[in-house]
């Protein structure tokens, strides 16, 4: 995390909007182990409020943004599970969290209407996206 802290470091001293963090997963730990807490729990305790936070990382319920909200996470970034369901965020909005699609199915995927290319590298990295035959 040395490196993670040191960049941060530098952006708040350049007065930056925000701080993105790319994450795997929202809950993930440092590969350099600093004890139990999350890569994201150390980020936010790095930047200390000096600057908003947004982290992207395995969201895929609202339960799961709900709890990076608890955290102190004060934007939350979306990536896989809008992609798979575009409506994501109003389907959480009406309390319609069942009907959200966890995964793109082959017959639909002109549905999502997505960048050719982006779909097609989707489709040529075969574990990345959850991605159902039907
Ligand atoms: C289509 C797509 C493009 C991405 N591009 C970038 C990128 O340019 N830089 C980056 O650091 N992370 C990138 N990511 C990783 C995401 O920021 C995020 O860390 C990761 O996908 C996990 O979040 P998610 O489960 O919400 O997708 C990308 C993810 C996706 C799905």
């Amino acid at each position: 995390m040395s490196d993670t802290y040191e960049i941060i470091e530098r952006l708040v001293q350049l007065d930056v909007d925000y701080i993105h963090a790319s994450l795997d997963n929202l809950t993930s730990k440092p590969i350099d182990n600093e004890g139990d807490k999350s890569r994201l729990e150390l980020i936010l305790d790095k930047i200390n409020d000096r600057v908003p936070l947004m982290a992207a990382g395995s969201v895929k319920t609202p339960d799961d943004a709900l709890k990076a909200v608890e955290l102190g996470l004060p934007l939350i970034a979306i990536g896989q599970a809008l992609l798979i369901d575009s409506e994501w965020v109003e389907k959480t909005e009406n309390g319609q969290e069942a009907e959200i699609d966890t995964e793109m199915k082959t017959s639909k995927l002109d549905q999502l209407e997505l960048p050719k290319k982006l779909l097609n590298f989707i489709l040529a990295a075969p574990g990345w996206f959850p991605i159902s035959k039907d």
